[in-house]
């Protein structure tokens, strides 16, 4: 069992038996514990949630694309029938439009052939699908260190062995991929290499953005290793929208001419509505009947009208105008939380974060000897006297590697408005100073009595 965290479900001992590998795999995930504490903290200002700012979700679009969707009774009805599986061709030509648009293609992606695209729900079905049609138990992935940990814990349910790849403000390290590449070569263990996964832009929880230097060199690290079998790239562009400072980069994606290796996860939640839940995959031509197979055992078709919503906002020009304005909103917010943390951390010895230029998270890391984990004085300090909730950064790293620093807190931006930020952030100091100060209390009396 992970030690990290112990649900406070009670199961029969003899359920356990009749349970399938893959759920009691996915016993103990980190979303559900988090969950969890967030509810049993609800007095607590969260800097934990990945939710999206509630200001800003676009309550106006949605209403209209749904009275216009609606306005005629028999093409209304279609929209409330089942939709297809991999969406409506008419509607994926609408997202292949939009992707071209992010990735400045002139030519509107044509020679992209739309049964490549599949429209899922959330990105997150897509990379649970994408798993299911790659990883039998002992197949290996290697993620960035750290990396979503909601993935880390599909992986896990999947059996994989998964390798972190030490990654820093430019992202995932292609010295270190291709290190770790030579090292499961060398250990004869290639052939169980199915996925390298990448957050491209802003990553959650670190916030870092792969650099235009480096997409190239990971894309062609990961090509030149596949030898016997292909081994596949999964690009997740969740928070790609979401840049507040600097020039958007081309995706991996779009490196890929043969468009045979990269994977792309494309996801509407964070920069429109997660309530609605739509995202996109697209996928090399060897994986479309796989995954379309497996997404038609789970629903055989995502929210037909949910997709309709986004599809109608996007051809309207009211999802490019309303990314723009909550763009604004998470750039106050941001400046707001890194405002704070200087004001509040930059005294503290040895504590660091990352400035993000987008997303929805500033990662800071303190001294290694002060930990965050949910088991850590610091996490019951914050939640039970400060009144304020982190992400523990352990949980963003495999389980089972040892080295994983036990340091770091992933603090969002996300749900709070300023004022909240502001207040959580100065609650949070509270905590680490005290901390801190109970530390340097406990050297003093030891060094006393010794
Ligand atoms: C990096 C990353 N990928 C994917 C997702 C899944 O989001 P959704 O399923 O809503 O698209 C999230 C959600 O927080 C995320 O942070």
């Amino acid at each position: 069992m992970d030690s990290r965290f112990q649900q406070t479900v009670q199961v029969h001992s003899g359920d356990q038996n009749v349970l399938s590998d893959q759920a009691q795999r996915s016993a103990n995930q980190a979303i559900g514990f988090l969950m969890q504490q967030a509810v049993e903290n609800a007095d607590c200002i969260s800097l934990a949630a990945g939710l999206v700012d509630e200001e800003s979700l676009p309550v106006r679009i949605v209403r209209e694309a749904v009275a216009e969707l609606l306005s005629d009774a028999d093409s209304g009805r279609k929209l409330l029938q089942y939709g297809i599986t991999s969406g409506p061709e008419r509607l994926r030509r609408v997202f292949r439009t939009n992707l071209a648009r992010l990735e400045h293609c002139a030519d509107e992606l044509r020679d992209l052939p739309l049964s490549h695209l599949v429209l899922t729900t959330g990105s997150q079905q897509l990379l649970s699908l994408v798993t299911q049609a790659l990883f039998n138990p002992g197949d290996i992935c290697l993620v960035a260190a750290p990396t979503y940990f909601v993935y880390i814990d599909v992986l896990q349910a999947a059996g994989a062995e998964i390798v972190p790849v030490t990654a820093d403000a430019d992202g995932m390290r292609p010295d270190s991929l291709a290190a770790a590449f030579q090292q499961i070569e060398s250990s004869g263990k290639l052939h169980r290499v199915k996925l390298v996964y990448v957050v491209s832009d802003f990553d959650n929880p670190s916030g870092v953005s792969v650099s235009a230097a480096r997409r190239p060199k990971i894309l062609r690290i990961v090509q030149q290793y596949s030898l016997d079998h292909r081994i596949f790239l999964l690009e997740d562009c969740a928070y790609r929208e979401l840049r507040y400072d600097g020039e958007a980069i081309p995706s991996i994606w779009s490196l890929d001419r043969t468009r045979e290796t990269v994977i792309l996860a494309q996801t509407f939640s964070k920069s429109f509505s997660p309530g609605i839940r739509v995202g996109m995959g697209v996928l090399p031509q060897s994986l479309v009947k796989a995954v379309t197979d497996l997404k038609g055992n789970e629903d055989f078709g995502s929210a037909h009208l949910n997709q309709h919503i986004v599809a109608s906002a996007i051809s309207t020009g009211a999802y490019v105008e309303h990314v723009r304005s909550v763009c604004e909103s998470y750039r106050r917010k941001r400046d707001a939380m890194l405002a704070t943390v200087e004001h509040e951390f930059a005294g503290l010895p040895g504590v660091t974060w990352f400035k993000p230029q987008g997303g929805m998270y500033v990662w800071m890391r303190l001294p290694d000897h002060i930990e965050t984990g949910f088991a850590s004085p610091l996490f019951h300090r914050a939640t039970h006297v400060d009144k304020v909730m982190y992400v523990p950064g352990e949980l963003s790293y495999p389980a089972n590697w040892p080295d994983r620093p036990r340091c770091e807190m992933r603090l969002s931006f996300g749900v709070q408005n300023v004022a909240g930020i502001t207040e959580g952030i100065s609650r949070l100091a509270s905590a680490v100073r005290w901390v801190l100060e109970a530390r340097t209390q406990q050297a003093v009396s030891q060094s006393s009595a010794e």
